[in-house]
């Protein structure tokens, strides 16, 4: 006899419906409202403003899933919805949500027909102005832990000038600049991500200190002058042999000892580990059309192929870890 059951399949196989029920008590505000002190249903139904049943479907989900407590008859957020659901911890992942919910959910109803066919509705971050918005802010959201562990961990302190190549909405060179008095930078990104770069720093304390550059990496010239070039959840949009090229080219446009800092998911020689980075594989593939995560193995030898001399890898905040590499 084994004591093998099924109750892993059943655990994984609603997934979905656990993601979608956060998604949507996200997005209807349940833990801002509870972020005002616990309530009983018919006092969050009052403050969230749907009707009884359905907030406590979505609230009884909550509690299932560990994210809000019940004592008696009221509900209040636990402590992870406390710290980075209510909107009023420092780490704001609504807005990762959000986007998770808007955007990414529904590209993945094509998983089925990309994983059959090899080909993918390419979207190349072609987005209207609302969905850039959600998409740039939700990635902000996403890599902020790496964003503020790259400016913690790395030495900064050798270089002069960075370069964020898809720096997003300029969240990576805000930590960088904020920790390192003495630095200035660029961000590089295509005109519907840079144009919510430009309205992110308005008003910004780094406003005098970032320039913004519009562009595409692999076709217009990579600004120069810089001598730490950050490219941050970059390498997993686009497909082998699009990082040679994009390797090959900031190459190019860098002087000697500039140094590369490649932010991503990297993964053990398998593509097995981390879970997430293996999950997110299926989201980078949908993105682009042609993303994939990577092992540290693989973007050593595109360094290696490229030029560029691969030097070490440190952790960052969770999955994420950061390869750096030097121009000989
Ligand atoms: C997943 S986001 C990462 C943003 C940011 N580096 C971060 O980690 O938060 C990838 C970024 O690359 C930018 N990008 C994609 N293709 C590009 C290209 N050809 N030239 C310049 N930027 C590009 C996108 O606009 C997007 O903001």
């Amino acid at each position: 006899m084994t004591d093998v059951t099924p109750a892993r399949i059943f655990e994984v196989a609603t997934g979905f419906m656990a993601a979608k029920h956060l998604f949507v008590a996200n997005e209807v505000g349940l833990f801002e409202k509870l972020a005002k002190g616990p309530a009983t249903l018919d006092e969050l139904t009052e403050r969230i403003g749907i009707p009884r049943r359905t907030t406590r479907i979505v609230v009884d989900a909550m509690v299932a899933l560990g994210f809000v407590e019940r004592q008696g008859d009221r509900y209040q957020n636990g402590p992870v919805a406390d710290s980075f659901l209510s909107g009023r911890a420092p780490t704001d992942l609504r807005l990762l949500l959000r986007y998770f919910n808007r955007l990414l959910y529904p590209t993945w109803m094509k998983l089925e027909e990309a994983v059959r066919t090899g080909q993918t509705p390419s979207q190349q971050f072609q987005f209207t102005e609302e969905d850039q918005r959600l998409f740039s802010e939700g990635v902000e959201a996403f890599s902020a832990g790496q964003a503020q562990a790259l400016a913690a961990n790395y030495d900064f302190s050798r270089h002069r000038s960075v370069l964020d190549l898809g720096g997003g909405t300029g969240s990576f060179l805000i930590a960088v600049l904020s920790q390192h008095s003495g630095l200035d930078g660029t961000l590089f990104e295509l005109p519907g991500a840079a144009a919510v770069a430009r309205q992110r720093l308005v008003g910004s304390p780094f406003a005098g200190r970032i320039r913004v550059e519009e562009g595409d990496f692999f076709k217009t010239s990579i600004p120069g002058g810089h001598d730490a070039i950050i490219v941050a959840n970059v390498i997993h949009v686009f497909s082998s042999e699009r990082n040679l090229e994009l390797l090959r080219r900031i190459r190019e446009f860098v002087s000697d000892g500039s140094r590369l800092l490649l932010v991503d998911l990297w993964t053990d020689p398998t593509h097995t580990q981390p879970l997430f980075a293996a999950l997110m594989a299926g989201a980078f593939l949908l993105r682009s059309g042609e993303g994939d995560v990577y092992s540290e193995e693989e973007v050593r030898a595109w360094l290696k192929t490229t030029g560029w001399r691969p030097l070490e890898r440190k952790p960052l905040a969770g999955p994420a870890s950061l390869i750096v590499a030097e121009k000989g």
